[in-house]
């Protein structure tokens, strides 16, 4: 039985890093700097490189800072044992595919919208739990899983029912139109990378539960195998994607500060989710994460003032996200979305 001490603390560092790495993440891929934005295919792999340093610390941490006994256990876990570490390479090349598909979505979506669709990962977790780890869910469980997919719906009307009203172009001319097709072409783009996400999320999380408590191999050990596979899946995706400009301004172009928190926060996400499912289960990490979104949501409002909720029509209740651009001369910029009326 795991402590419960563990349990609730990684669960807690799982919601201060889900909170700091959307409202990071969407930052970074909306704020536009003066050189080039930074490629998000090297971000993923660089967070996978980080993720399995900080792994193999842990594992030299376990075993006294013995580098022998280090050597030792990678060799008997990893090279002795192929089909072992084949197997986690379903899970991380469909983590990979979700993180690529993660900036995908938030540079299309506004950070609340991605926050609440992406909890559809609560409803695939559950499914995947209940076939395959045979978890048996009671009523009031079903029945929430039904009010989330409502909320969700919801937030998805709001987002396309109001979207002709929100942005202020004069609708008639054919620069208006274009914009307008753009903004909803972007959205569907957007909500359509957080689906497939939330399949992957789901289908991986369990699988990797699956293998964790099956077996009795050290989390960390299991994580390094994960990350060495998503280091090559990932290296694979940014040569195919973003291989001519990694040719020309190199891996790390248009890295700065927020890139790297980025960058720290999603390897310290590969850790703590590892921990969570080992400790917890992936059912109680979705709740940490949708948690997130009411500290988010807190700090954002009473901390920030970016948060504006507003009801530009009294039968939908309209919350826009403003991400406010502080270096900027113009300290109301809202980035990345557009302004709505009455702001
Ligand atoms: O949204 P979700 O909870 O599915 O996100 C899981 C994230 O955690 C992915 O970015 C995945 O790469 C990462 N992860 C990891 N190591 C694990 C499990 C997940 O890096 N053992």
């Amino acid at each position: 039985m795991a402590s419960p001490k563990l349990k609730y603390l990684s669960l807690g560092v799982l919601v201060f890093q889900t909170t700091s790495l959307v409202l990071t993440m969407r930052y970074s891929r909306t704020i536009q700097g003066d050189g080039p934005r930074y490629l998000a295919s090297s971000a993923v792999v660089i967070a996978e490189l980080l993720k399995i340093l900080a792994c193999l610390l842990l594992v030299l941490k376990e075993h006294s800072y013995s580098l022998r006994a280090l050597n030792s256990i990678l060799r008997q876990e990893i090279v002795n044992k192929p089909m072992e570490t084949l197997k986690l390479a379903i899970p991380s090349g469909i983590y990979t595919l979700q993180n690529n598909l993660l900036y995908v979505a938030l540079s299309n979506l506004d950070a609340a919208t991605y926050q609440v669709t992406y909890q559809l990962k609560i409803l695939t977790t559950a499914l995947f739990s209940v076939s395959m780890l045979g978890r048996r869910l009671g009523v009031y469980q079903w029945m929430s899983l039904l009010i989330l997919m409502a909320g969700v719906a919801l937030v998805q009307l709001n987002a396309y029912a109001l979207l002709p009203r929100r942005i202020q172009w004069p609708s008639e001319s054919p620069e208006a139109k274009e914009k307008e097709a753009q903004a909803t072409g972007s959205q569907f783009v957007g909500v359509a990378a957080v689906l497939v996400a939330c399949c992957s999320s789901g289908f991986a999380g369990v699988y990797f539960e699956k293998i964790l408590k099956e077996s009795k191999q050290s989390v960390w050990v299991r994580n390094i195998q994960l990350g060495m596979f998503g280091l090559v899946f990932g290296l694979f995706g940014m040569l195919a994607y973003d291989g001519e400009r990694v040719r020309q301004s190199g891996v790390f172009q248009g890295y700065n500060m927020i890139t790297w928190t980025v960058v720290a926060l999603q390897a310290l996400g590969g850790l703590v989710i590892a921990a969570v499912i080992k400790y917890a289960d992936n059912i109680l990490k979705g709740f940490a994460t949708s948690l997130s979104i009411i500290v988010s949501t807190l700090i954002s409002y009473f901390w920030l003032q970016d948060f504006d909720p507003t009801s530009t029509d009294p039968k939908v209740i309209h919350f826009s996200w403003r991400i406010v651009d502080r270096q900027s001369p113009n300290t109301n910029k809202c980035l990345g979305e557009e302004d709505y009326p009455g702001s």
